[in-house]
């Protein structure tokens, strides 16, 4: 097992009706920033409730944060917290959501020339933060429990991530029931990005890492089992509270202590976001399969254990059940109605170059728990997927 530090100080507030907590959670004397996205909150009463807990709090709100929260919408979150002196945040939605707070609390305490920065350096940068919390309302991409966020920029079309020790959220409230109004699109892809991210930690190479091995297996298995059903079943609680604890769970730093990390799907998938606004669980359902068999040899042992305890593959050569594992995953993609090829998106070789000169502009030349992905891998990785 390799060495590791893990501290992840966020309370999360697990099950229904949990909402009025927030009450508790916050100072009683907080003056609050509430950021939502683009509506659904509205509609969907969340909002409604969320206002309620605050009771007698003096409140804002500032809504209109994009899926791939931008930049340029965030700087003028960070202008409203400075003018109307609130100090603390309270984001209320997706992984977008999240993530944007995230960066207008970093961006609120840095206290250097340019807030854009912070990306460029992934957050080595940050030296505080407004502090935080947040209502979850898309089980997918774990920003609830973990300090990282992915942000846009759109003069440039630069998407990248950061993280900072100050950036965890204090607490997360996860009441599955707020996942009912999702359109079943966005289910699909919390199951998939989810999946990704445990694969990413999962599928590099043997450490011995026994425990986190077989957490990331159960967590799979648990997609696996309840996807189908969390997307064709939306007033399913029971289902939902599996997949959102399962999606926080996947990204939390639990199963990725001790172990090598991989990520080039995510790198590659942000470009693709970047430069065609697929959806990020879409980019990653095209980028893993044509990934794992580019990268067949360097993950062959961990390609083997996936293959045997996931999906309960034991016969045939080891090429063939490693083939035969990367297909399963790929039908499970697809059932869940996520296409596996770019040519779905009408994506084709005339895009390769700009993808590529992208990854290199963004410093992404040597991805991978091997760092072995050079921009000519990248090349093939993306070919393989059209
Ligand atoms: O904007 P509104 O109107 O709220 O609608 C959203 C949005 O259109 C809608 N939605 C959310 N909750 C809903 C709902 N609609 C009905 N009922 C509800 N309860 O869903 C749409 C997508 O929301 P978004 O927040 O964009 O989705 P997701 O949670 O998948 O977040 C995606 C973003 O997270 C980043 C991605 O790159 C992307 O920018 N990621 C963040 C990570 C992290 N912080 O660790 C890791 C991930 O790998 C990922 O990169
Ligand atoms: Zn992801």
């Amino acid at each position: 097992m390799l060495n590791f530090e893990f501290h992840n100080p966020t309370r999360i507030v697990f099950g229904r009706d949990t909402i009025a907590r927030l009450d508790a959670l916050l100072p009683p004397a907080a003056r609050v920033l509430v950021l939502y996205g683009g509506g659904s909150v509205r509609q969907n009463g969340t909002l409604a409730e969320v206002r309620a807990a605050l009771g007698g709090r003096e409140v804002r709100e500032f809504g209109g944060i994009e899926p791939n929260p931008t930049y340029e919408t965030l700087m003028r979150a960070v202008a409203l917290v400075r003018q109307e002196r609130l100090d603390f945040l309270l984001a209320v939605g997706g992984g977008s959501v999240i993530d944007g707070t995230k960066f207008v609390a970093a961006a609120l305490s840095f206290t250097g020339e340019d807030p854009w920065t912070i990306l460029e350096t992934h957050g080595a940068n940050v030296t505080g933060a407004m502090p935080f919390g947040s209502v979850l309302t898309l089980p997918a991409t774990g920003s609830e429990m973990n300090p990282t966020a992915v942000i846009t920029r759109t003069e440039t079309a630069a998407k990248l991530a950061f993280r900072s020790p100050y950036t965890f959220p204090q607490f997360s409230i996860l009441d599955p029931s707020k996942t009912f109004t999702l359109p079943a699109r966005q289910v699909a892809n919390g199951v998939v990005d989810a999946f990704v991210h445990i694969t990413e930690q999962y599928l590099t190479f043997p450490v011995d890492a026994r425990v986190q091995d077989r957490f990331a297996e159960g967590l799979l298995q648990t997609l696996i089992e309840i996807g189908p059903r969390a997307v064709a079943q939306p007033e399913d609680y029971d289902t939902r509270a599996n997949l959102v604890w399962t999606a926080t769970l996947a990204l939390n730093g639990l199963i990725g202590a001790g172990v090598p990390g991989d990520w080039a799907t995510h790198m590659i998938g942000h470009e693709l976001t970047a430069r065609f606004g697929i959806d990020h669980a879409r980019t990653l359902a095209v980028v893993l399969p044509a990934l794992l068999r580019e990268r067949r040899e360097a993950k062959r042992g961990k390609l083997l254990q996936y293959a045997e305890r996931v999906w309960h593959i034991t016969e045939g050569t080891e090429d063939a059940r490693i083939e035969a594992a990367i297909r399963r995953t790929e039908a499970f993609f697809e059932s869940l109605g996520l296409p596996t090829r770019l040519s779905s998106y009408a994506v084709g070789t005339e895009a390769i170059d700009g993808l590529v000169a992208q990854l290199e502009t963004h410093g992404m030349t040597a991805l991978g728990e091997q760092k072995e992905i050079t921009p000519e891998v990248s090349r093939r990785i993306l070919e393989a997927s059209l």
